[in-house]
């Protein structure tokens, strides 16, 4: 461990309770490597290879590493992408640069924040630190043999799925310069998003002076120049004749001098490993992990806490100024992996935690439609996609808006934005998985939406997406409203209640009656089991959940839900269903937000406790500590909010009220302000029901708070938790803004 020497007494050094390993096996995908500071660019760590297993962040836990690259993504599923930019260390001479050169480890890797070591049976160490748009590799070679290190353009991250989604080298250049630097780019293309070519460029620097260094191109058998360029593998290879190597790496999306500048700006030839390694951590503590402080000094909860708030930090990228797509003023986010994961509950948070972060994200958002003619669901490599289900950036921005989140956002463009979304049939791009519309961008099924106010099954996904799109315009709803504009806020009102129109009321399973279901043209209900789907996968009805999950999947809508059901028992039944019948997947977002919707109904707020506590069981400190892919951080955003006893219904300002997990939580806001959250009498697993709350002072009857009762000026939450239910939630029920106010009651 490395302990920060620099570090003044009163500071806490928070990231020594991140594991970085959190979520890294059983499907989590985090990745373990070295993110510098939050959002950063450069994601930097050991790609691995073993068998046919997809390493979708580059690590895996057991299997030989093939290079150290760059650039990553964190949790995400579908197929990896990048891995590129890599360099790997050989003990010896390197005869054949593209035979294999992967090695084992000799022993674990070993990881803490800002820092990465890999030790491979070779003998050779490999350290790594980075900063936002360059990495440091610091290899230690063992005595006795040349050191080298070969930088191969061509390598990226395979997959071996067979779905059409693995990356491919496209072209590359690599050059050599008589000062010993090299300079070059690396063009790929596909990957989940199906993107075409796109290219990135390096520019790196050894501490030592090598004893030969030469450039490669496959297939060449004339002795290469000190510059290759072509379609054809190529790279470099450095020998030296010392056994302690440093390597510096900097890289742009814009220029191989962008490269060099950003390089020699963040780490100067003299920068140690150490001072990178401190500046990391300190980056961590001041800007994440010191705003959320637990009164709670049992490791386990400081480890759960600080690892989920890293591994929720590491999506999207912050690359302003590294925009290759056009020239603007404004701020550039990608690697945006997807919205579709992440608007229910992590951009939330990283609204509360990160504003300037999430005020420039929001403006990336509306510049990209701008820009690219369409805001994007998921973006990588610079290009949009895939689609999964709506187009959730219209929730995404609904929810700053109605959280009051202005700053320098342009929210006519956002509107217009949101606008094209709900009105403009997207080109099709013509994907094999669903070849029916547009998996880019936008909203595929959007002349059905328009013509029918439902989606035939002429379009894939058919409900799932009719669900998404009834949220998607209650989003623009919202924003029109705060625009003034009455005709859009009435009209998108409207279009945010056609999830109705899938509704049919003699589908039954397990003794419930009404779902959402496939709908033809002519009107007629196709007949279908609620609890089969399939596949739920791209070509299906539904996309990775059944109608059992997306028949609860209107909470803009909550109180005609309950109705449609068939009143409050009903309904309560049906949320215990979802567990009952193993139909809740905790590691699957569609589901994410019905295990609380028991605050819906009058007394029962502390059955969605009781799931909160049941769902946290599914997360924990280790490398299966996290229940699915993180998804960008939609898994680690999930468990803050079970901490933090609230959940958010994103594009409104309502929180469920769940109960907190520790005796005090403070939660730094922006302007000093903060979020108090205390509990006495409370047990994590035994006394976790609310007896009595108090916001700001005031004794609180409802089940539910809005961001601006504790979030806007800060706040506190005052609770009293026992191990007996209490009904202390008598007073009025969380808003169903799209219900009717006649239906409003809920009552049967
Ligand atoms: C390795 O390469 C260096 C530099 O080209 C050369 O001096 C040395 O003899 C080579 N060693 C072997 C074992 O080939
Ligand atoms: C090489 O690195 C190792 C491990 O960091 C260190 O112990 C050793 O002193 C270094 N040797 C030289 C010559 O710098
Ligand atoms: C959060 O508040 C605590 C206590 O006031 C303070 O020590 C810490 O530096 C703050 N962190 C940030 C990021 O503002
Ligand atoms: C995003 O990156 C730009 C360019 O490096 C930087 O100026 C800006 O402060 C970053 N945003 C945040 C929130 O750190
Ligand atoms: C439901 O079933 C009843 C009885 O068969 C039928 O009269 C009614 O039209 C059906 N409703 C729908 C919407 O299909
Ligand atoms: C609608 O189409 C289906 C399938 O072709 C047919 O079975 C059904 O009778 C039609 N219903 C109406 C109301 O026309």
């Amino acid at each position: 461990m490395l302990a920060l020497p620099n570090m003044v007494a009163s500071e806490t050094d928070y990231s020594q309770y991140v594991n970085l390993f959190q979520g890294t096996t059983g499907g989590g995908n985090r990745f373990p490597g070295v993110v510098a500071a939050p959002f950063a660019m450069v994601k930097l760590g050991a790609d691995v290879q073993s068998g046919k297993t997809d390493a979708y962040s580059g690590y895996l836990p057991s299997g030989s590493i093939w290079g150290f690259s760059m650039m990553h993504e964190s949790g995400t599923g579908g197929a990896p992408k990048y891995g590129v930019v890599s360099q790997m260390p050989v003990v010896g001479n390197v005869s054949d640069p593209q035979s294999d050169l992967s090695q084992d480890r000799a022993s674990p890797d070993e990881a803490e924040v800002g820092y990465y070591k890999s030790s491979l049976v070779s003998g050779v160490v490999v350290e790594l630190a980075a900063t936002e748009h360059a990495g440091l590799y610091q290899y230690t070679f063992p005595k006795g043999d040349a050191a080298s290190v070969v930088v191969d353009v061509s390598h990226v991250l395979p997959s071996f799925r067979g779905l059409g989604w693995e990356q491919h080298y496209s072209k590359g250049s690599f050059s050599l310069f008589p000062d010993g630097h090299y300079e070059g780019s690396g063009t790929y293309n596909n990957g989940w998003n199906l993107s075409p070519d796109w290219t990135i460029y390096f520019c790196g620097r050894f501490n030592q002076k090598s004893s030969s260094a030469r450039t490669f191109i496959s297939g060449s058998n004339v002795t290469p120049k000190s510059q290759v360029s072509g379609t054809a593998p190529l790279g470099g290879v450095f020998t030296f004749s010392e056994t302690n190597i440093t390597s510096r790496v900097g890289i742009s999306y814009i220029s191989t001098s962008q490269a060099c500048q950003s390089l020699e700006r963040e780490i100067p030839e003299r920068t140690t490993l150490r001072t990178l390694v401190d500046n990391s951590k300190r980056i961590w503590n001041n800007q994440v992990f010191s705003k959320v402080q637990i009164s709670s000094t049992d490791t386990t909860d400081l480890t759960l806490l600080y690892s989920n708030l890293y591994g929720m930090s590491l999506l999207p990228s912050n690359l302003t100024g590294e925009n290759p797509g056009w020239t603007s003023a404004e701020p550039y986010y990608s690697d945006i992996f997807t919205l579709w994961d992440t608007h229910r509950c992590h951009t939330p948070l990283f609204h509360i935690l990160q504003p300037a972060a999430y005020e420039e994200f929001i403006r990336s958002l509306i510049d990209i439609w701008k820009h690219d003619g369409f805001m994007p669901d998921a973006r990588s490599s610079n290009f949009n996609g895939r689609v999964q289900g709506g187009s959730n950036a219209d929730n995404v921005l609904a929810d700053a808006y109605v959280k009051g989140l202005r700053g320098n956002i342009n929210w006519e463009q956002g509107y217009r934005a949101m606008v094209t979304d709900a009105e403009n049939v997207p080109p099709n791009n013509h994907d094999p998985k669903a070849p029916d519309s547009s998996t880019k961008e936008g909203r595929g099924a959007l002349p059905d939406w328009l013509k029918y106010g439902y989606i035939t099954p002429t379009f894939t996904r058919a409900v799932s997406r009719a669900v998404e799109y009834s949220a998607n315009d209650f989003a623009l709803h919202q924003v029109a409203k705060g625009l003034a504009k009455t005709a859009d806020a009435e009209k998108y009102l409207k279009r945010s209640r056609n999830w109705r129109n899938h509704w049919d009321p003699n589908c039954t399973s397990n003794g419930h009656r009404g779902f959402v279901v496939p709908r033809r043209a002519n009107g007629s209900f196709i007949v279908q089991d609620p609890m089969k789907c399939d596949g739920c996968y791209w070509g299906d009805a539904y996309y990775e959940d059944n109608a059992w999950v997306y028949s609860m999947n209107a909470p803009h809508d909550a109180a005609e839900l309950v109705k449609l059901v068939g009143g409050k028992d009903k309904f309560v039944d049906r949320i215990d269903k979802l567990f009952d019948l193993k139909v809740f997947n905790a590691a699957n977002e569609p589901g994410f937000t019905a295990p609380f919707l028991y605050n819906f109904v009058p007394g029962q707020q502390h059955r969605s406790v009781e799931r909160s506590r049941q769902i946290s069981k599914s997360y924990n400190t280790g490398t299966g500590g996290l229940p699915g892919n993180s998804d960008a951080g939609a898994m680690e955003s999930n468990i803050l909010w079970q901490m933090i006893g609230l959940w958010p219904l994103a594009g409104q300002t309502t929180f469920l009220i769940l109960s907190p997990w520790f005796a005090s939580m403070i939660i730094n806001l922006s302007n000093g302000k903060t979020l108090k959250i205390t509990s006495t009498g409370g047990n994590r697993d035994t006394a976790f029901y609310i007896q009595s709350l108090k916001v700001n002072g005031q004794q609180w009857d409802k089940a539910w708070v809005t961001y601006q009762d504790i979030f806007e000026k800060g706040g506190t939450m005052e609770f009293v938790l026992g191990s007996q239910p209490k009904d202390w939630a008598t007073g009025e029920l969380p808003p169903s803004p799209a219900t009717e106010v006649s239906r409003k009651s809920g009552d049967q």
